[in-house]
């Protein structure tokens, strides 16, 4: 049978299409782990993001004066705190070593003339806060996400910034760089911008104060929430990021109610008592340091704490970091002491990790959603309830016969899931992450294998599986730079190995 000209017209526009529309889908769809197009182009020579960024005006270098003058001039006036047995947790600590809590000698030995030292000048710095407050420098009604950052770091964050951005959270990135050496061209120019995040260079401000010691590291996180220009803040760890779009965290109790919200640390040791009296807290409401992973911030409701937690950061090194045992911002305390209202989320931080040749091995911990804990109400465990997570029978009627009556199928009310992971055990560096073959990310004998367990209990803990996105995300950016690189195979190799196809098995071993 012959075709009519007008079918074989009709055919060949038809084969004419789809020739057209395959080269164009061979031409746009980006090859995998291949850098996308825009990042290849040469990097602007004439604007200098990060100098641009750095630039502090007169009224923030006025205010850094003062508050350095308000910071020296509390200094306590009594020789540094010493710990009888040398302990003292420092920061970059791989894994906090074990305590026993109640362990007495591991707290600093304090003279009472000592006491009165620290008191006093506690009791100067929080005047200074009152008179310094006003002028705490930010620009209102900005919303944004803080970070501090160096040379070292820098790879785990690009992991963390794009499993932010993966939730949807567009919300521009403020990264602290403490000085020049740590700046790099290509990724304060082009990778961060590219992710909608800059470098700030801390040095740049304070270098304007010249009184003042330099910081140490462990001081970099509270001088980059002083000198972050967002009003709502949430500072994450480089090694922390969230797993749900945290933007409606700002537009919701407890941050609405209490304008500060911090999380437990799950490794933190007791404060040392002479703490609350130095400070003028009553009552030990918080008896452990929060965790530094993730912190909510309203700067204009918590002018006065910012200024008091730095002024624990700043004297930390000699004085409060052995009192407070532990170098994180200690902002729960600071509004403790400012008599500001703080919100501690109470649900109990997960560990992340898995069972490895006969130990558990943790990689890091999963933080609870603060508005779900502000919902769940958690009790305390005591003589009349011994557990501190809600049962079935909390929601009966106390008089069994009644309730039987009332016949009703009761749930216990949900758990609070978590919100942020921290992954700061294992970090999660594309170059390095794989290369130490005795970590969990391989059995004993060498098969690779997943960090956090089985695909359905990661899903069931955390609502999906975050541990294939994470290494997704890890893939992409251990393979951005040079997609023939042996980093870039092997974890090509290892993740399709453990999270792709394999991943849907039932692994027995
Ligand atoms: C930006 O400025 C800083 C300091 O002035 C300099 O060290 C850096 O190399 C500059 N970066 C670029 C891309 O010019
Ligand atoms: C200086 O910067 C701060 C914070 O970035 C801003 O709130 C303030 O309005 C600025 N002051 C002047 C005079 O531009
Ligand atoms: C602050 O320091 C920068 C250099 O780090 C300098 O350019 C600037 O003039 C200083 N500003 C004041 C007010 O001292
Ligand atoms: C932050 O605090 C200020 C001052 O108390 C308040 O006016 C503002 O509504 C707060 N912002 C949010 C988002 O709760
Ligand atoms: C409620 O249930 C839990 C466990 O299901 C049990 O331990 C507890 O004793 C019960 N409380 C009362 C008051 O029956
Ligand atoms: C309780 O209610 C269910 C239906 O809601 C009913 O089937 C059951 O018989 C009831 N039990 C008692 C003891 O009344
Ligand atoms: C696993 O544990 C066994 C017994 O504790 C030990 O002998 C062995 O060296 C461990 N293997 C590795 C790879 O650490």
């Amino acid at each position: 049978m012959l075709a009519n000209s007008h079918r074989v017209s009709t055919v060949v526009r038809v084969g004419a299409f789809m020739v057209f529309f395959f080269s164009c889908f061979v031409y746009f769809v980006p090859r995998r782990y291949e850098t996308p197009a825009l990042l290849q182009e040469p990097v602007s020579q004439v604007i200098n993001l990060t100098e641009l960024g750095s630039k502090f005006n007169a009224s923030v270098v006025e205010f850094w004066q003062q508050l350095a003058t308000a910071l020296i001039e509390a200094k306590p006036q009594c020789n540094p705190l010493e710990v009888l047995d040398g302990f003292v947790e420092r920061p970059g600590e791989r894994s906090k070593p074990k305590l026993d809590k109640n362990d007495e000698r591991r707290y600093p030995e304090l003279t009472a003339q000592d006491e009165t030292a620290l008191l006093r000048a506690h009791y100067k710095m929080r005047r200074s806060a009152q008179h310094l407050a006003p002028k705490l420098p930010f620009s209102k009604d900005t919303t944004g996400i803080v970070t501090s950052a160096n040379l070292e770091s820098i790879p785990v964050l690009l992991v963390s910034l794009r499993m932010l951005r993966r939730t949807g959270c567009n919300l521009p990135v403020e990264v602290f760089l403490a000085d020049w050496t740590h700046y790099t061209h290509p990724i304060c120019e082009r990778d961060l911008p590219s992710l909608n995040a800059r470098c700030i260079i801390l040095s740049n401000i304070l270098s304007n104060a010249t009184k003042i010691a330099k910081p140490e590291d462990s001081q970099h996180k509270s001088l980059s929430l002083l000198f972050s220009s967002f009003q709502n803040v949430l500072y994450v760890d480089t090694t922390a990021f969230p797993i749900y779009d945290p933007t409606i965290l700002f537009t919701t109790p407890p941050y609405t109610t209490h304008g500060l919200v911090t999380w437990p640390d799950p490794h933190a040791p007791r404060i040392s008592e002479h703490f609350y009296h130095i400070a003028a807290i009553p009552a030990p409401a918080i008896p452990y340091t929060s965790t530094s992973s993730q912190i909510l911030l309203n700067k204009s409701l918590h002018r006065e704490s910012l200024l008091l937690m730095l002024y624990y950061n700043h004297h930390g090194p000699s004085y409060y970091y052995l009192l407070l045992r532990s170098s994180a911002p200690a902002f729960a305390l600071a509004a403790l002491a400012t008599r500001l209202p703080v919100y501690h989320v109470r649900s109990h931080s997960t560990s992340l990790g898995r069972w490895w040749n006969g130990t558990y091995r943790a990689t890091g911990s999963a933080h609870a959603d603060p508005g779900m804990d502000y919902e769940y109400l958690p009790p305390f465990s005591s003589h009349i309830h011994p557990s501190n997570v809600w049962m079935k029978n909390d929601t009966a009627h106390p008089i069994p016969s009644i309730e039987k009556a009332l016949n009703y199928t009761r749930l216990a009310p949900r758990i609070p899931r978590p919100v942020f992971l921290q992954v700061d055990l294992l970090r999660m560096n594309p170059a390095s992450v794989l290369q130490d073959k005795s970590e969990i990310t391989f059995e004993p004998d060498g098969t690779p294998h997943r960090m956090w367990g089985l695909r359905e209990d990661v899903v069931r803990v955390l609502g999906y599986d975050v541990e294939e996105r994470l290494w997704g995300v890890v893939v992409e950016e251990g393979c951005r730079g040079d997609g023939e690189s042996e980093v870039c195979r092997e974890l090509v190799e290892w993740s399709r190995e453990v999270v792709g196809w394999m991943g849907s098995i039932d692994r027995p071993w």
